[in-house]
């Protein structure tokens, strides 16, 4: 052999007696992507390594290998793991109220309502969690509250139902009654309303009807000439041959006028 072409081979042989590990590439940790990542802390990989991804918190498997390889060039095969987002269950509506929300998968957050008239107790809101659970329970609704109303003088309240206790849930209500001969200015239906609070109660005045007029062929019964109070009534009657067209019983009104007057006709039907 030829010294030029020994000295060749030993510079081959000492590139062959090199760690291999310098000649080639190792991977680095694959960074998270896509809701994907590696469990554990390894940093580097050596080429030719087959590693399994993860599903991120919160999402699972729906599709893809896990697996994927450090190749020789130092960098990883393709990741076809795929991950979704965790589902929650589907919310319940509270009791008179509504869950609004648009999607129920993890970070997802759902708002809870009352309807008018009830109050949320509870938490307002909830999220799904990386564990496929709401942070929250549904929350309850309940009724809002009035105390027992103001009764005005000289009057009472005649409630829609009975009930026991301080208590009446909103939409309760009653009616206001005025003693006679006092009548009620105002509103006579008494509501608890949805801020807790009652309408408002009418007054109770003395209502007055002016003496009752006479009628043509006719006269009042047992009356005297006065001005008369809410409710009071007095009698009309006919003298002979004629009749009576209309109620014989009239009555002062909560307006301070007098129902209907009736007439007296012939029997011919002729006044
Ligand atoms: C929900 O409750 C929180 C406190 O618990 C409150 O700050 C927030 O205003 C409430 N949101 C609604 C829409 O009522």
């Amino acid at each position: 052999m030829r010294p030029a072409f020994q000295w060749l081979l030993l510079l081959i042989c000492q590139a062959c007696l090199l760690n291999p590990a310098t000649t080639q590439n190792v991977c680095p940790r694959p960074p998270p992507e896509d809701n994907t990542e590696l469990i554990g802390g390894q940093l580097f990989f050596e080429p030719g390594t087959e590693i399994s991804l993860s599903c991120s918190q919160g999402y699972s498997h729906s599709g893809g290998s896990r697996k994927i390889t450090c190749k020789k060039n130092g960098e990883w095969t393709e990741r076809f793991l795929q991950c979704s987002p965790k589902r929650c269950s589907v919310p319940e509506s509270p009791q008179n109220g509504k869950a609004e929300f648009d999607k129920i998968v993890y970070k997802s957050v759902i708002t809870f309502n009352c309807n008018n008239g009830y109050n949320l107790v509870g938490a307002n809101s909830s999220t799904c969690l990386h564990t496929g659970q709401w942070s929250d329970p549904t929350p309850q609704c309940e009724p809002v509250l009035c105390g027992l109303p103001y009764i005005p003088p000289n009057a009472k309240i005649v409630y829609d139902k009975q009930f026991t206790g301080y208590t009446v849930p909103f939409s309760f209500g009653g009616k206001y009654e005025c003693f006679p001969p006092m009548a009620a200015i105002g509103e006579q239906r008494a509501t608890c309303t949805e801020d807790g609070t009652w309408t408002d109660p009418p007054e109770c005045i003395l209502v007055k009807c002016p003496e009752p007029s006479p009628i043509e062929n006719g006269f009042l019964s047992f009356a005297e000439s006065r001005e008369y109070g809410y409710k009071e009534k007095v009698k009309y009657g006919c003298t002979h041959p004629y009749i009576l067209d209309g109620l014989a019983e009239v009555e002062c009104q909560e307006t301070g006028s007098w129902s209907k007057i009736p007439t007296c006709k012939g029997i011919n039907g002729t006044i």
